[in-house]
């Protein structure tokens, strides 16, 4: 069955390659992959797929006929994986995951992966991510980690308090996470994450507030101001029996600054603020509240702001780009160079190769950058990003609210994870 093998490394041959169109946790379609091997081994993925995405992002290619799901629709890419892709790999050989992106890469022939879709080349290539690990007998994660590594749990944030483009509401941030980053283990964490989530639950509740989710999982109240969420946050990390701090529960914001940035104005709770004005904002939050990471703070075109930020704050906290990096190896190189943030969000879907994701964190490895592996908020049951966290030894991920079947799939599998082998948790030092 077990196809031949040169230490860790084996060598598949592709036999057949089929795609489908299936719904992600947004009601919306997307892409299933199967691939199967000459060895028998049969590999699957489902793709994930965002709604606040940076201009910069691989191409997901969509239908756009409007008599079926709004335009939504990914018959295209599906038709690109059944018909030139599953021609262009069936039958050849592959020596390593490398190999066969290279031969995706090639076979799309744009900068952006237009031509095929991203979201149809990123299903393949997480497919034959798992493949190789399959037959060299080895979990995913095992498989993901570069030599020199070490393979960690990761600290969740949990996605509690959803606003912005996944949220229905009035608030102008998009993600308010709690990062368990004191926690004993992975498993530890989760429960903190569950048990805050739970008495936020009944906080909202006997205020009032709706208690109705975002797309993330997260409640997504009718509050305006992000300082009264944050209250609200340290209150139930409080009420749930925890401590703010690093020894405990952290707070971690992703504003998703693109989303209320607008004639060179952010815009937030009613007011109008200028790019320092918002530095400012952050600045005085940090100082008040337990934050330890803020993703996104600015626009990803106002790059002076960017330049300010980091000077300003990141003695302070973490700063993570993602709608200004978008997983881009090119792009984080540059911004590294420029000192513009110091950590990556690192969704494989938005560079489009799993190949291409592992080089995007080995360039902030090497530059002392820290990596936050995400979902996205349109997701699936795949949990391929928890074994990505694992292996490449990041110390961070996030996957929205602990509730929620596609959120929770990914912190079951890193329990999953824990619980079968013998790793440390925790940020990345
Ligand atoms: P998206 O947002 O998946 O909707 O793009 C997630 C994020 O901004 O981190
Ligand atoms: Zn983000």
């Amino acid at each position: 069955m077990r196809s031949r093998f040169e230490g860790w490394c084996a060598v598949i041959e592709v036999k057949t390659l089929s795609a489908y169109e299936i719904l992600d946790s947004r009601g919306q379609p997307t892409i299933s992959v199967v691939l199967e091997l000459t060895n028998g081994v049969v590999a699957r993925s489902g793709v994930p797929s965002g709604a606040s995405t940076g201009s910069q992002e691989a191409v997901e290619l969509r239908d756009g006929d409007l008599m079926r799901y709004a335009g939504r629709g990914v018959l295209r890419a599906v038709e690109h994986i059944n018909g030139e892709v599953a021609g262009h790999l069936c039958g050849r050989d592959f020596a390593s995951l490398a190999d066969l992106d290279e031969a995706l890469l090639k076979l799309d022939g744009t900068a952006n992966k237009e031509r095929i879709g991203a979201n149809a080349i990123i299903g393949v290539s997480m497919a034959a991510a798992r493949a190789f690990a399959e037959t060299e007998g080895r979990s995913l994660w095992r498989s993901l980690t570069p030599g020199g590594v070490e393979p960690r749990l990761p600290v969740p944030h949990f996605n509690i308090v959803n606003g912005g483009a996944h949220a229905p509401n009035s608030l102008d941030f998009q993600e308010f996470m709690i990062a368990p980053l004191g926690a004993r283990n992975f498993a530890e964490a989760v429960r903190a994450g569950a048990e805050i989530y739970r008495v936020l639950r009944g906080e909202l509740q006997s205020r009032s507030l709706g208690v109705g989710l975002g797309d993330e999982g997260g409640f997504a109240p009718e509050i305006g101001s992000p300082e009264a969420v944050l209250e609200l946050l340290v209150d139930a990390i409080e009420s749930a029996g925890y401590e703010t701090g690093f020894d405990g529960v952290m707070i971690a914001l992703d504003p998703a600054a693109n989303g209320f940035y607008r004639d060179g104005m952010y815009h937030v709770d009613g007011e109008k603020l200028s790019s320092d004005q918002m530095v400012e904002r952050y600045f005085e939050m940090i100082e008040r509240f337990p934050i330890w990471s803020l993703e996104d703070g600015l626009a990803e075109n106002d790059r002076d702001g960017w330049l300010h930020l980091t000077d300003r704050l990141s003695e302070y906290v973490q700063l993570v780009g993602d709608d200004l990096l978008v997983t881009n190896p090119t792009i984080i190189a540059e911004a590294i160079e420029r000192k513009m943030g110091n950590a990556a969000l690192i969704k494989p879907n938005q560079i489009g190769t799993v190949t291409e994701t592992l080089e995007a964190m080995r360039i902030c490895r090497d530059a002392g950058w820290s990596q936050m592996v995400s979902h996205r908020s349109g997701e699936t049951i795949d949990s391929f990003i928890a074994d990505l966290a694992v292996g490449a030894g990041c110390g961070q991920i996030k996957s929205g609210a602990p509730a929620r079947g596609e959120r929770v799939a990914k912190y079951n599998r890193l329990i999953e994870i824990e619980a079968t082998n013998a790793l440390p948790y925790g940020r990345a030092k």
